[in-house]
């Protein structure tokens, strides 16, 4: 077994929940510990690889020989990414990027008159997509998790992103904790991975990637 199967690849990924501002004091977000993506960036370091990561806020240390790139809302994610993916080998999108952001932001807090709010919200860029879409597209790793029928969402996914891998898991299977259980979808097929801690998946996905990029 090679002790450094990454040695001199470059990985771009994204990580954490993003945070939509609505107004000063309020916004939307997406529920991310951002606990696998740290893991995952932690793994990949120790494999040799060189890590940018591209973190929504989160309340976690930046991985040993990791270098973390803070952003909070989508289009600043998007942003950080395309600057940097030129340069990158690989790109794994782990954020639970929001899918929606409120189409105006208020510049003061907005207050409670009348019954409701209506807040009008417009799509963000799917970051994901458009780097796999890219000419010189990285080797490109997604991040599904689904409430069900994770198969069919996940190879799902692999076609319509046209991605080399994505990582599966059952939502109420690993969100906030510190276990997860996943499965992993590329051409191939599909490779169940055991249940464990979000550091031992992460070094189960850093051994199927090294697999995937040997070949
Ligand atoms: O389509 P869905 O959002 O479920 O796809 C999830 C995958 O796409 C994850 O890898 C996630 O990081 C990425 N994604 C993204 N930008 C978005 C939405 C999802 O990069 N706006």
């Amino acid at each position: 077994l090679q002790a450094k199967p990454l040695a001199g690849h470059t990985v771009l990924m994204t990580a954490g929940p993003t945070y939509e501002p609505i107004d000063p004091v309020r916004g939307i977000t997406n529920i991310s510990s951002g606990k696998m993506g740290y893991a995952l960036a932690r793994a990949l370091a120790l494999a040799g690889a060189k890590v940018q990561l591209i973190s929504g806020p989160v309340a976690l240390p930046v991985p040993y020989g990791v270098e973390r790139i803070d952003v909070q809302t989508a289009r600043e994610m998007h942003q950080a990414v395309m600057q940097r993916v030129g340069q990158a080998r690989i790109f794994i999108g782990v954020a639970a990027v929001a899918d929606f952001r409120p189409l105006d932001v208020a510049a003061d807090k907005i207050k409670k008159t009348g019954d409701g709010l209506t807040l009008n919200l417009t799509r963000n860029p799917d970051i994901l997509a458009e780097v796999a879409s890219l000419p010189a597209a990285p080797f490109c790793v997604g991040f599904a998790a689904e409430s069900q029928n994770l198969d069919t969402y996940a190879s799902g996914k692999l076609q319509a992103k046209r991605l080399q891998l994505v990582v599966g898991n059952l939502v109420q299977d690993g969100m906030g904790g510190d276990t997860n259980q996943v499965v992993l979808f590329d051409a191939a097929g599909s490779h169940p991975l055991p249940r464990a801690s979000k550091t031992e998946v992460a070094t189960g996905i850093v051994a199927h990637l090294a697999k995937m990029l040997e070949v």
